[in-house]
């Protein structure tokens, strides 16, 4: 498993990859699937097609990884701010009501979600024993930003204006609570590492990066490690090289043995990481260039693998495959990097 092993620090025989939203729009077996859907919740929550959508890309790539088919919005969903999706217009979150979610106890939140971690053990069931099966997360900020703007948002004036709040902290822990349950219950169906999506890190107000974003990640990697201490955790955010540094100080001094794994965006320049840190790094081709597919991709995943050829290190996208993307220009990624 050459992508756990890259996350735990070691060295491999060849650089791992796998991509961000490698399940998705852009592949026609999975449109195929999609069109049986009129909800895309009820699709995240049926362990057979998430199970089939999951494997489709190591199927038709040999990527080194698969990450399961769910979504982060499965947690507001699973505290009972139902989620649905309209069509080109993303997620629509129902009316945040902060009071109805606190009492949800962990047994009926575990149960709710039970379809994710059924499809994670039929995955892993299927899954060839070489490849990492990946569980994921929202952060605690990242779906504070959904649950209060209550969908996806242009200007995040209610987070803003909100998360200075009491309130608020009643909310970020309560997040932090459930989002660790919600990775453990994961691993224990046999995810081998967990990711947490800090999508919205960038609209953090920054002098506030400790008690939004760092303390809650700090608690729920150390809540992890206590009972899963060899499963790699990769936050992954989409923010300032200065976040990525931050995190790495704040592991290096409260959680020197955990296995952390940083994932950068594509508005990161590794240069500015590496000199700060050894923590294993994950990222960060521009989804951009995967979709023109052409030269300048590869000169840009050249760029990157040689940056990082001394490190461990795990190819990725620095965020999500668009939809439009050729699924050929795959095909030609994986070979560049893999060196054919
Ligand atoms: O292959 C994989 O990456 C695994 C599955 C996965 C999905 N969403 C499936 C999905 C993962 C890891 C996610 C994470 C996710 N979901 C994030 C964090 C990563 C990021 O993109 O920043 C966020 C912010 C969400 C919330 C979300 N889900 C949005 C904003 C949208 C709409 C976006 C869009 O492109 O329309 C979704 C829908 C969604 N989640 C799709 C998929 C395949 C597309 C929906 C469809 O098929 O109709």
């Amino acid at each position: 498993m050459i992508v756990r092993e890259t996350l735990l620090g070691k060295k491999t025989a060849r650089l791992p990859l796998w991509f961000m939203r490698q399940a998705g729009r852009y592949l026609p077996e999975y449109q195929a699937i999609r069109h049986n859907f009129s909800d895309f919740m009820a699709f995240c929550y049926s362990p057979k097609e998430a199970t089939e959508v999951t494997l489709q890309p190591i199927t038709r790539f040999d990527l080194d990884a698969a990450i399961i088919f769910s979504d982060i919005l499965v947690i507001p969903d699973a505290l009972g701010q139902r989620v649905s999706f309209k069509k080109n217009h993303g997620p629509v979150l129902e009316k945040y009501k902060i009071k109805n979610y606190v009492d949800v106890d962990d047994d009926s939140f575990s149960i709710d979600l039970a379809p994710v971690y059924e499809a994670i053990s039929q995955t892993r069931a299927k899954l060839s024993k070489d490849k990492a099966l990946f569980g994921f997360a929202g952060t605690p900020w990242t779906l504070a930003c959904y649950m209060i703007e209550e969908g996806k948002s242009e200007h995040f004036s209610k987070i803003i204006n909100h998360c200075s709040d009491k309130d608020f902290d009643v909310l970020l822990d309560l997040l932090t609570h459930k989002v660790t349950l919600h990775l453990k219950n994961q691993i224990k169906a046999g995810a081998d590492v967990v990711q947490l999506f800090d999508s919205w890190a960038i609209k953090a107000p920054a002098e506030d990066r400790e008690r939004l974003l760092i303390n809650p990640f700090i608690k729920i990697a150390k809540a992890i490690h206590q009972d899963f201490p060899s499963t790699p955790i990769v936050y992954y955010s989409r923010g300032e090289a200065s976040l990525s540094v931050a995190i790495a100080r704040a592991v290096e001094e409260h959680l020197p043995d955990v296995p952390i794994a940083l994932g950068l965006w594509q508005g990161v320049d590794f240069a500015d990481i590496t000199p700060h840190t050894t923590l294993p790094l994950q990222g960060n081709l521009d989804p951009e260039l995967l979709l023109q597919g052409d030269e300048a991709m590869e000169i840009a995943a050249k760029k990157i693998c040689s940056h990082m050829a001394e490190r461990p290190f795990v190819f990725n996208l620095g965020h999500g495959i668009i939809k439009e993307t050729p699924p050929e220009n795959l095909t030609r990624l994986i070979r560049c990097v893999r060196g054919g």
